[in-house]
């Protein structure tokens, strides 16, 4: 269960701003004191580099790293040797995308998609497609971007050798069966790439049980800093693919004759300092969650959402994008206006959503809008901002729009 007055007395961003509706959860999230004292103790405790010290801060630095992987292996339930930090969940999915495109596909293979990924899980293999001859392909979607297994088996032919998806989708928070998707893309010897950062901050993910071969995600959704990414690979592969980035700490040793011997994974794709601070705050954050527990965020969340659906249902100003899906976020236009100005109309309201595309751009396809405004909920939200948010949204006309700018 969730006590949600008691959790947000944890969250700084909340007492400091107490007339702020924070609906902006799936661009970034609030952060627990106890990440911003992780941080903070960093810089004013025990600040030393990481891997290659040899006094007692340094150590200490040394074990609050590395312990961070087990934070993260513990939440996903898998080997800490298989938790690499990156800088974001985009840099996590560039890596997978690189050693995919050297020494596991070849010209010809076929990587299957969906249409309401975001950038950084469509980019990545839009260069491969550039640079390497690889062939993307779409898995069919309804209009609330969810796929259906059935019409999904049909896209699966021998040339397929990899499935890159969402498992919620950031702009419909539609839940894809990433469970059967895995499945059917082993009985075609294709890999399964699960881009889980609008899905780990909010719901258990098991990776030994849903058996994808990666995933990524970032810290900063999950109450954590910004600028660390985590990317879970099946030890073999890790160990098979090669690093984006050469430098400091990754490798083993090097001689003038230019040959080389990297360090084993995790380490190998880890060159230079990393974000020492931000991945023990993303520790502490990771921990933070567990505590509370992922199941219990997942409930309140969703019987959140059920509330500020049938609230906004009752708006005969109000179009909603995604009123059947059951999960995520809100995602809608007021009929007639511009969805940056509804934005803004709400920012004058003292409420934070997110206006646009939302980096989602082939999604307008299915979707019939490239811009819409997403209200995105976390566990430190209330039924009492849902009703000041509906109260807002009941009052966006084209002409209070336009007030705010005069
Ligand atoms: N990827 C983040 C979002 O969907 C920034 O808003």
């Amino acid at each position: 269960m969730i006590d949600v007055q008691t959790i947000r007395q944890d969250f700084p961003m909340l007492k400091n701003n107490p007339d702020l509706i924070y609906f902006d959860n799936g661009a970034t999230t609030l952060k627990p004191q106890c990440v911003i004292d992780a941080v903070t103790s960093f810089y004013t405790h025990h600040t030393s580099n990481v891997h290659r010290g040899d006094y007692a801060i340094a150590a200490k630095n040394d074990a609050l790293y590395d312990g961070a992987r087990r934070s993260f292996a513990k939440l996903l339930n898998c080997s800490p040797k298989e938790i690499v930090f990156t800088h974001n969940a985009s840099a996590s999915m560039n890596q997978i995308a690189y050693g995919l495109a050297h020494g596991f596909l070849k010209k010809g293979d076929v990587i299957l998609t969906t249409e309401a990924e975001h950038a950084s899980d469509l980019l990545p293999w839009y260069r491969l497609q550039e640079e390497f001859g690889i062939e993307i392909r779409y898995l069919p979607m309804d209009n609330q971007a969810n796929v259906d297994l059935e019409a999904a088996k049909k896209c699966f032919t021998p040339e397929v050798k990899a499935v890159a998806a969402a498992m919620v989708t950031n702009v419909l928070g539609s839940i894809l069966p990433i469970r059967e998707l895995t499945q059917l893309a082993h009985e075609y010897g294709a890999l399964m790439i699960v881009d889980g950062a609008q899905a780990v901050p909010h719901m258990k993910v098991d990776v030994q049980e849903i058996g994808m071969d990666f995933l990524v995600f970032s810290a900063h959704k999950m109450c954590g800093p910004d600028g660390v990414g985590i990317l879970y690979g099946k030890y073999d592969l890790l160990e098979r693919m090669e690093p984006v980035f050469m430098g400091g700490d990754m490798n083993a040793r090097f001689q003038k004759a230019g040959t080389y011997e990297l360090k084993h994974a995790p380490g190998k794709f880890e060159a230079g300092t990393p974000n020492i601070e931000g991945v023990i705050g993303a520790a502490a954050g990771c921990e933070y969650l567990m505590k509370i527990g992922l199941d219990n965020i997942h409930a309140y969340e969703k019987e959140l959402r059920a509330y500020f659906l049938e609230q906004m249902s009752r708006l005969s100003n109000i179009e909603i994008y995604n009123p059947d899906n059951e999960y995520g976020p809100i995602t809608f236009n007021a009929k007639g206006v511009f969805s940056q100005d509804a934005a803004g109309y709400l920012a004058s309201r003292n409420i934070a959503v997110r206006s646009g595309n939302h980096c989602a751009k082939v999604l307008h396809e299915i979707l019939g809008t490239d811009s819409t405004i997403r209200a995105s909920f976390y566990f430190y939200n209330t039924a009492e901002e849902v009703d000041r948010f509906v109260k807002a949204a009941a009052d966006i006309t084209l002409e209070n729009a336009i007030s705010i700018f005069f």
